[in-house]
């Protein structure tokens, strides 16, 4: 059985002294819980070192929200593999589709990043999903093949096995409007399908695939219970105490029916 995963991208929110707030909300939360879910919080670069001294220890991993590939040299304003080694982070998010609308990430880069996140022991969470006109369009799961062949080149199955593929639809994110569980399944499950026929069947059953766009305390239950969905990369809710946690809790109970 995958284990589920919760992860909260804060994006460009926040302060140190409010990440650190949240952090200590979610540690007293958690502190008399046996969690089988894992748990990441992805504050902004600069709350990260204080993100990994207030979770040491406890049920929360610290991830960071995007990094350069290469290990040092001019690249100016970017953060290497090797700063968010000496801070502590053990996962990253990469190909989000704000870095790729705004920042201009295409496939090719997604993909020297996740070979240099897996060589520096980092884990990744890959993100992939359409927008609202390819939706419409039905071209939503041959785009995300596309994105899927580009950002996985190359990648042997060993790590391809250790991947958190992010499905994302654009038109889901930070509007309110979710996939249904249904929707999310099905792309989820052609995703599965898709890493089946790149990789093999063993490969395809470890790859943990979260779905993320507008999920909230009260539609999780429903979007992770679905069998291709193992997790929820939670954007505006994770800023939210009684919702993150409420959504870690509705992974925690179907991890405890489900055993
Ligand atoms: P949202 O963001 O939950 O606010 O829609 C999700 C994301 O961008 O990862």
């Amino acid at each position: 059985m995958r284990k589920q995963i919760i992860a909260g991208n804060w994006k460009m929110n926040g302060t140190i002294a409010s990440g650190s707030i949240l952090i200590e909300a979610f540690n007293s939360f958690l502190s008399d819980k046996e969690l089988n879910v894992d748990v990441v919080v992805c504050p902004p670069f600069t709350a990260l070192e204080r993100a990994v001294c207030l979770t040491r220890d406890k049920h929360i991993e610290v991830g960071a929200q995007n990094m350069d590939y290469h290990d040092a040299g001019a690249y100016t304003g970017e953060v290497s593999p090797l700063m968010l080694n000496e801070v502590g982070v053990t996962y990253v998010i990469l190909g989000h589709s704000e870095r790729r609308e705004y920042y201009g990430e295409m496939d090719s880069m997604v993909n020297e990043k996740i070979k240099s996140a897996f060589h520096h022991n980092i884990q990744p969470i890959v993100c992939v999903g359409e927008s609202l006109a390819q939706w419409e369009a039905n071209e939503t799961i041959s785009f995300i093949h596309s994105q899927l062949d580009g950002a996985l080149k190359d990648i042997p199955a060993e790590q391809a096995s250790e991947l958190i593929i992010a499905y994302e639809p654009i038109w889901a994110i930070g509007t309110g409007r979710t996939a249904t569980a249904d929707q999310a399944e099905e792309v989820c499950k052609s995703i599965r399908q898709y890493i089946n026929e790149l990789y093999n069947g063993n490969v395809a059953d470890k790859v943990r695939i979260q779905y993320g766009g507008s999920v909230k305390a009260d539609n999780a239950l429903k979007i992770l219970s679905e069998p291709n969905i193992d997790g929820a990369l939670v954007g505006g809710a994770s800023l939210l105490v009684d919702d993150f946690t409420s959504i870690i809790m509705a992974a925690q109970e179907l991890s405890v029916t489900e055993s």
